[in-house]
């Protein structure tokens, strides 16, 4: 995707999402998990493909997030599923930091 085409918008500020942890938030009326992985910021939806399980509540190791509800897995930089009961993937969404800020392009890709 271009840079035009990504269309950001402003999420947070870096200092808002907690360093080795996930925050949950609305953007632009998504639900957004922002994580803090070794000082760089990843987002995906924040509920679990598998069922109604809110990742922000879960625990995050490595690049890893755990889903709450029954322990299904994801990849928080691409949103995949690494373990089960998670198959499908989260949607993961693109981030850029700029100025202090998070920036997360919303659009279908
Ligand atoms: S709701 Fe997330 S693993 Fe079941």
């Amino acid at each position: 995707m271009s840079e035009e085409a990504a269309q950001w918008t402003d999420a947070a500020s870096v200092d808002e999402v907690p360093a080795n942890d996930v925050v949950g938030m609305m953007v632009g009326g998504h639900d957004i998990a922002l994580y803090k992985v070794d000082g760089e910021v990843f987002a995906t939806s924040n509920i679990c493909t598998h069922g109604d399980g809110r990742l922000c509540e879960g625990f995050l190791e490595g690049h890893e997030i755990e889903c709450p509800l029954h322990q299904g897995k994801f990849d928080v930089r691409s949103g995949r599923a690494t373990y089960d009961p998670a198959i499908e993937p989260v949607r993961a969404y693109p981030v850029k930091i700029e100025g202090g800020r998070v920036f997360l392009s919303l659009v279908e890709q």
